[in-house]
């Protein structure tokens, strides 16, 4: 198959998004596929034609270097084409991308894991992997989220919603402390802060605030945190996260030696039926029938609660999901596979 893997973007993510990309490529090309990768938002000015693109068998890890570079002055190139009223896609990026027999998601954040794309997709009859831009878009705001798991029965920690412009009716509201402040809409633990006092907690409601309109404030929760990857409808093994020093923030996701995976979980057999069963209730919820992530802690009660779906989960060789898929016997390649083979029998054909 011809296929387009679909990386960087304008996301706080967008360096995770060229890692993810550039394995998920690797792992296309050893399955003997056409593939090859583009920057959704740089696009590429190195081919003639579409055909050139997935014919070239390039030097993929160049080629995510390169991008990396760029990566400094996305906020720069989002204001001048946001002001001259360009598109977001870059250059030959729809072209390729319509050209191809799908397009691997490989994007990780806000336009990728927002839905955007994959609407405009749907309307330009270009098939992808992952959850559709309805499912994205619900799960993509963890408010929004809240507002579908919850009257399903799926536990979540307690919290409050604060908008930047309201500042009153967030004066109102009985925020817990110790608590978790985060951002609804960000990713990777960028943003989010725990704060164990008052103070803590409005200096972190203010730094939340600078980076988007809506937060959340939650109840701490402590314990175990745990993360059960669906696929097609059905769960993955679970997998436990220990982060070095008990939290699990940006740089202990992406680090090597950030944190300890273990898969399967060491919990009790029901406890990771139950885990496994809100996953796959969760990704029920907002419509996902292809497959995403579910995190989820257990206090020290051990009640579960269940915190965010990523629909378009990391692929990088410290990500989850590759490592509960090994712990099911599936190769890294065989996986990347089966995200493909799995989106493209679900996918909605009467999109538009
Ligand atoms: N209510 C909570 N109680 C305890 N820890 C939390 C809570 N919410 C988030 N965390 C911690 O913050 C991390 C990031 O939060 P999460 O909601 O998964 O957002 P994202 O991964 O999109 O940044 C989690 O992996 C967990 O370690
Ligand atoms: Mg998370």
């Amino acid at each position: 198959m011809k296929i387009a893997v679909l990386a960087g973007g304008t996301s706080t993510e967008r360096n995770v998004s060229l890692v993810t990309s550039e394995n998920v490529c690797k792992a296309l090309r050893k399955l003997g596929h056409k593939a090859n990768v583009i920057d959704v938002f740089y696009g590429t000015e190195d081919y003639k034609d579409t055909t050139a693109f997935f014919e070239d068998n390039n030097d993929l890890e160049k080629l995510a270097e390169g991008l990396k570079a760029l990566s400094g002055g996305v906020k720069e190139e989002v204001r001048r084409r946001k002001e001259a009223g360009e598109s977001f896609f870059g250059n030959m990026v729809v072209d390729i991308c319509r050209a191809a027999d799908v397009v691997f998601m490989g994007l990780h954040g806000e336009n990728g894991e927002n839905g955007k794309v994959q609407a405009a997709f749907d309307l330009l009859g270009v098939k992808y992997t992952g959850p559709g831009y309805l499912s994205s878009a619900l799960s993509m705001d963890k408010a929004i989220t809240k507002t579908m798991l919850t009257p399903v029965g799926i536990p979540m920690p307690e919290g409050e919603i604060l908008l930047r412009h309201e500042p009153e009716e967030n004066a109102k509201k009985n925020l817990p402390v110790p608590c978790v402040v985060k951002p609804a809409c960000g990713g990777s633990s960028v943003g989010v802060t725990i704060a164990f006092t008052q103070e803590e907690r409005d200096e972190a409601v203010k730094k939340a605030f600078e980076l988007e309109e809506k937060i959340l404030v939650e109840k701490y929760i402590k314990g175990r945190e745990f993360s059960v990857g669906v696929c097609d409808g059905k769960a993955l093994p679970v997998v436990e996260i220990i982060p070095e020093g008990g939290v699990y923030d940006f740089e202990h996701k992406y680090d090597p030696e950030g944190a300890k995976e273990i898969c399967p979980a060491e919990v009790p057999e029901d406890v990771a039926a139950k885990m496994k069963h809100w996953a796959e209730k969760a990704c029920e919820a907002v419509g996902i029938t292809t497959y995403s992530r579910v995190d989820q802690l257990i206090d020290e009660k051990g009640d579960i609660y269940c915190l965010e779906i990523n629909t378009l989960p990391g692929m990088t060789p410290t990500s989850l999901l590759p490592k509960e898929a090994a712990a099911d016997g599936l190769s890294y390649e065989e996986l990347v596979q089966k995200l493909i083979d799995i989106s493209l029998k679900n996918f909605n054909t009467e999109s538009f």
